[in-house]
């Protein structure tokens, strides 16, 4: 039985990660960390884990086999970096890390540590995303030679329940501040065009919209355009400001993969999962895009046999992040820019 500690005991934690490592057969929550007390209490008791702790080192030395990661972006570089000292494979939340530098460094301290740091790519796992991966090694589209991969949505709306008298909705504030709705969500999306392509992406340039028209330096609907090193192109838009003043929350999100020879197409709204090729279209089963117990399945089965699998490294994450960090950077450059055609 791999016993789980878990930092960070918010939103993810109590709706992805909690469930998740319960239900995961050879997985066990053993302890759980947070700066405040009422949210472990909530999850101790919720969850029926016997040790809570506000205290990182007392933690650490709780017994645990394998810790995750589910603390803001702004402390997974301490996290992690405890996490090599008191060696301890980890499961960190994406964004990795605040910067580059940070990154790198949180890599090297696990890979000096020999201990694996996988990154908390889930969508990878959702039974659609592994079917698309699937697909495409099959070639049942012929070469991928472009994807539209689309999340708009409101990051939960400008105001606490939607409510402008009931002030800032802070989390998407937070968001916001770490870097916008490329480095918050776009990572998912720019892991997932690496890994169905099986390429790199060697360039990479974004264009934003200021819906907000101010208070962030960081555009708050923004297109990331890519091309792989194969010769593919990808384009990812996602935005925080899709009706985030209205009162219904409205959002789209899809995948497209257009190849020589068809289509894959991916659609939550209109519940569409499809392969549109020269022998016709063949319907598969829609499901939605996260998926923390696959992801934990995986896990468990990875850390057992020593075998990567689909596991997203540290080196993904922090690819992954650089990307959405250039995109979000040379959008601001380009508005910062007199624009003369
Ligand atoms: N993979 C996904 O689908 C997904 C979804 C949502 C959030 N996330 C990521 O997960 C992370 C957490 O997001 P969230 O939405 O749960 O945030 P949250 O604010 O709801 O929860 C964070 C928790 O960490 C605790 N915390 C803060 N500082 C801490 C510290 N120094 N030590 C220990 N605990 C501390 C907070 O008290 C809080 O309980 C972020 O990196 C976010 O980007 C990932």
């Amino acid at each position: 039985m791999i016993r789980v500690g878990v930092i960070g005991c918010g939103v993810v934690a109590s709706y992805g990660h909690l469930p998740a490592i319960q239900d995961t057969p050879g997985l066990r929550i053993e302890s759980l960390m947070d700066v405040d007390v009422a949210r472990l209490i909530e999850m101790q008791t919720r969850f029926g884990v016997d040790k809570i702790f506000t205290d990182l080192d007392l933690f650490f030395q709780s017994g645990i086999d394998l810790v995750v990661i589910a603390s803001p972006a702004p402390v997974h570089f301490d996290h992690v970096q405890a996490a090599a000292r008191y060696k301890k494979p980890v499961l960190c939340e994406k964004p990795l890390a605040m910067n580059e530098q940070q990154a790198g460094e949180m890599i090297r301290a696990m890979h000096q540590a020999g201990l694996p740091l996988y990154v908390g790519f889930t969508y990878r796992f959702s039974p659609v995303a592994l079917e698309i991966h699937r697909l495409v090694r099959e070639n049942r589209i012929g070469q991928v030679r472009s994807l539209r991969l689309c999340y708009v949505w409101d990051c939960h709306g400008k105001y606490n329940d939607r409510d402008p008298t009931k002030g800032l909705y802070l989390r998407r504030h937070e968001r916001m501040l770490e870097g916008g709705p490329m480095v918050d969500c776009g990572v998912h999306q720019i892991d997932l065009a690496r890994w169905w392509t099986g390429s790199e992406i060697i360039r990479v340039t974004g264009l934003g919209a200021w819906v907000e028209m101010e208070g962030y330096d960081a555009p708050d609907h923004i297109y990331l355009h890519a091309d792989h090193e194969n010769g593919c192109h990808t384009q990812v838009e996602i935005s925080f400001t899709y009706g985030h003043t209205s009162k219904d929350p409205r959002c789209e999100f899809w995948y497209e993969l257009i190849g020589t020879e068809g289509l894959i197409r991916y659609n939550r709204q209109q519940r569409i999962f499809e392969c549109v090729s020269s022998e016709g279209t063949e319907k598969r089963e829609w499901t939605e895009e996260k998926n923390f117990h696959g992801m934990y399945r995986e896990l468990e089965q990875t850390l057992r046999t020593g075998r990567s699998g689909n596991m997203p490294s540290g080196s993904d994450g922090l690819t992954a992040t650089r990307l959405a960090r250039l995109a979000t950077e040379s959008a601001v450059a380009w508005r910062k820019q007199d624009a003369s055609i």
